[in-house]
C-alpha cells in the first residue's frame, strides 16, 4: 500500500504522521525545540531547530512503522503561519525567524496601512488589514531595523516552505499559507504586486505560490538519504496549520466551523466565495481547498494561558500535593476547575498574554484575572483561565453569527477538544452542541491527505475526507451554565474597554524598564 507523510513544524514541535492510502495512521512521532524572548512580546526560533526535528520524526516514523521507503509516495508540509525566515543569495538563514506571535511590528503595521492608502484600500489589495503577527510587516521591521541584514536579504519564506527548500531545494509556498503574509491577493490566489510596488520590495523576495494540492518537487539526493526516503517522494504544497487542522477535522465545504485550542485558539469557518468583516476583525484567507476561502478569527494565548498557568505558576504548588509529571499536572488541575461551579464564582480571567489579534488586535494587550475574592482557590484560577480563553473564542464566533455565514455545526479541535471539561465548556460558552471526531490527529493529518490528493490516490480533498474522517461524538450544551455565561459575557467584552488604556501604559512602563 502506498503510504503519506504528513509533517506540521508547529511553535512547541514538529509533529510527524505516516497514513495509509486508506487513511489508517500507522505511526507518529513528535520532537521538541525552544522558543527564544529575547524581549517582551518578541518570539523566535532558529529554523534548524525545525529541519532536526523534521529528520528526526521522519526517521523514527519509518523506524516504529517498518514501511518501506519506496512506499511512502508523497508528503505535506504544514506549520505554523505567518512566520519569517529570511535567507540571503546562498540560501543561508541571516537571524532567527520571527513568529506569527511576534509583536515588535506595530510601527509598520502603520506604515504598511499608510503606503497602502489606508486600511479600507489595504483590505480591498489583500483582504486584510495590518496585524503584528503578520509576515509583511516583519520583512518592513527588517529594513527598518536591521539594515545590513536586509541588505544581504534574497528571499523570505514561511516556516513550512522553509523545510520544502530543504526537501526539495525550491523556494515555493503555496495560497493558504501565503494569505497569511498579507502581500497575497487572497480573491485572486496570486501576490498582489500593486502592494508589493506600494511597500517598495522587489517581487523576487517572495517564492512562487501554488494551490495546496499541487505537487512542488520531489525529494533531492541529500534529503532523501538524510530522511532515509526516496528521491522519487513527492511533495505536495501543503497548508498553514489553520488550513490543514481544518481539513484534518473535515472543513472542506461550507456549513461547518471548527474551534481549535492549540497554543493559539482558532475559530475558522469555510467560505465558498471570499467572504469580509468590513472591520477587518476576522481574517479572510483562501483555504486549502481549491477556489475555495475561509474566515477565521485568533486568540493568540489559548492553551498557551493554560500551558502558562499550569507549568509556569501552578506547578510548584501542585508538585508540593504529591503531582509529578505533566500529564498529572493537567489532570489535577483540571479536576480541581471542574469541582468549581461554572463562572468561576465571578472571576474572569483575560486571556491576553502576549498582546491578542481577535478582535482587538492590540499587541499590548495583556493577561488579568479580574473579581479575585478570598474564597477563591487554585480551581477557581485554573477553571477561569479555561472559561477566559472560551470568552475569547466567543468572541470571534459573535463576529462570525453576526456576518451571512452559513454555520450548522461547530466541531471541536486540539488540546480543547481531548480535554472532557474544556469540550463542555466550549458547548456550553457557545450555547450549541460541539461535534467532535474518532480520531482527531489535527494539521499533520491534514496534509497528509493533501499529499494523497496530490499524488492521485483521491479525486479531490473533499473525497478524501469522506473517505477517512469520522464525526464520532456530540457534546450538547448545559443549558444551565450557558445561561450563567451569558450573563458573564458582556462583563468579560466590558473589562478589555475599561483596561485598554491601562494595558498599553503597562507595556509602556514596562518597555522603558527593560
Ligand atoms: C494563525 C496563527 C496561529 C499560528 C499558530 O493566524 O497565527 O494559529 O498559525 O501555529
Amino acid at each position: 500500500m502506498t503510504h503519506y507523510l504528513g509533517i506540521d513544524i508547529g511553535t512547541t514541535a514538529t509533529k510527524t504522521l505516516l497514513v495509509r492510502e486508506d487513511g489508517k495512521v500507522v505511526a507518529e512521532a513528535s520532537c521538541s525545540y525552544p522558543l527564544e524572548q529575547p524581549k517582551p512580546g518578541w518570539t523566535q526560533q532558529d529554523p534548524e531547530d525545525w529541519w532536526k526535528a523534521t529528520v528526526q520524526t521522519v526517521r523514527e516514523v519509518m523506524s516504529k512503522s517498518r514501511v518501506a521507503a519506496t512506499d511512502v509516495g508523497a508528503l505535506g508540509l504544514s506549520g505554523q503561519m505567518h512566520g519569517s525566515v529570511f535567507l540571503d543569495k546562498q540560501h543561508r538563514v541571516i537571524r532567527p525567524a520571527l513568529l506569527w506571535n511576534d509583536q515588535r511590528t506595530e510601527a509598520e503595521c502603520a506604515e504598511i496601512t499608510t503606503r497602502a492608502g489606508g486600511r479600507k484600500a489595504l483590505i480591498r489589495l489583500v483582504a486584510n488589514p495590518a496585524l503584528t503577527g503578520f509576515q509583511a510587516p516583519k520583512i518592513l521591521w527588517l529594513r527598518n531595523h536591521e539594515s545590513k541584514a536586509f541588505a544581504k536579504l534574497a528571499k523570505v519564506l514561511l516556516p513550512k516552505d522553509e523545510i520544502r527548500r530543504r526537501l526539495t531545494g525550491d523556494c515555493v509556498t503555496e495560497v493558504s499559507d501565503a494569505s497569511g503574509t498579507l502581500l497575497l491577493d487572497v480573491v485572486k490566489r496570486r501576490w498582489s504586486k500593486t502592494l508589493i510596488g506600494k511597500l517598495d520590495l522587489d517581487p523576487d523576495l517572495l517564492p512562487q505560490v501554488v494551490e495546496s494540492e499541487d505537487v512542488t518537487g520531489t525529494l533531492t539526493a541529500d534529503a532523501a538519504e538524510a530522511l532515509g526516503l526516496t528521491t522519487r517522494c513527492k511533495v505536495v504544497g501543503g497548508a498553514g496549520d489553520c488550513a490543514a487542522g481544518a481539513i484534518g477535522n473535515g472543513i472542506v465545504r461550507s456549513g461547518i466551523l471548527s474551534t481549535s485550542i492549540g497554543t493559539s485558539g482558532v475559530m475558522f469557518v469555510h467560505c465558498d466565495q471570499p467572504q469580509y468583516d468590513t472591520l477587518g476583525r476576522l481574517h479572510t484567507f483562501c483555504h486549502a481547498v481549491r477556489d475555495q476561502w475561509h474566515m477565521m478569527g485568533v486568540n493568540l494565548t489559548s492553551g498557551g494561558s493554560l500551558q502558562w498557568w499550569v507549568e509556569n505558576i501552578l506547578a510548584a504548588s501542585l508538585a508540593a500535593s504529591d503531582t509529578a509529571g505533566t500529564d498529572k499536572l493537567y489532570k489535577r488541575a483540571t479536576e480541581e476547575a471542574e469541582a468549581v461551579a461554572a463562572g468561576s464564582g465571578g472571576l474572569l480571567f483575560l486571556p491576553y498574554l502576549n498582546g491578542e489579534r481577535t478582535p482587538h488586535a492590540d499587541p499590548s494587550a495583556r493577561g488579568a484575572f479580574v473579581g479575585l475574592n478570598l474564597t477563591h482557590g487554585r480551581g477557581h484560577l485554573t477553571r477561569a483561565v479555561m472559561e477566559g480563553v472560551t470568552f475569547a473564542l466567543l468572541d470571534s464566533l459573535e463576529i462570525i453569527r453576526s456576518l451571512d455565514v452559513n454555520v450548522k455545526e461547530i466541531r471541536a479541535s486540539g488540546g480543547g477538544s481531548r480535554n472532557r471539561l474544556w469540550r463542555q465548556m466550549q458547548a456550553d460558552i457557545f450555547g450549541t452542541a460541539i461535534t467532535t471526531l474518532t480520531v482527531e490527529q489535527g494539521p499533520a493529518y491534514g496534509v497528509a491527505l493533501l499529499a494523497a490528493v496530490g499524488d492521485g490516490t483521491y479525486k479531490n480533498i473533499q473525497q478524501a475526507c469522506r473517505d477517512t474522517i469520522n464525526v464520532a461524538e456530540k457534546t450538547p450544551p448545559n443549558r444551565k451554565n450557558t445561561k450563567s455565561y451569558q450573563a458573564l459575557f458582556p462583563i468579560y467584552q466590558r473589562l478589555y474597554t475599561h483596561l485598554q488604556q491601562d494595558f498599553a501604559d503597562l507595556t509602556a512602563q514596562a518597555n522603558a524598564s527593560s
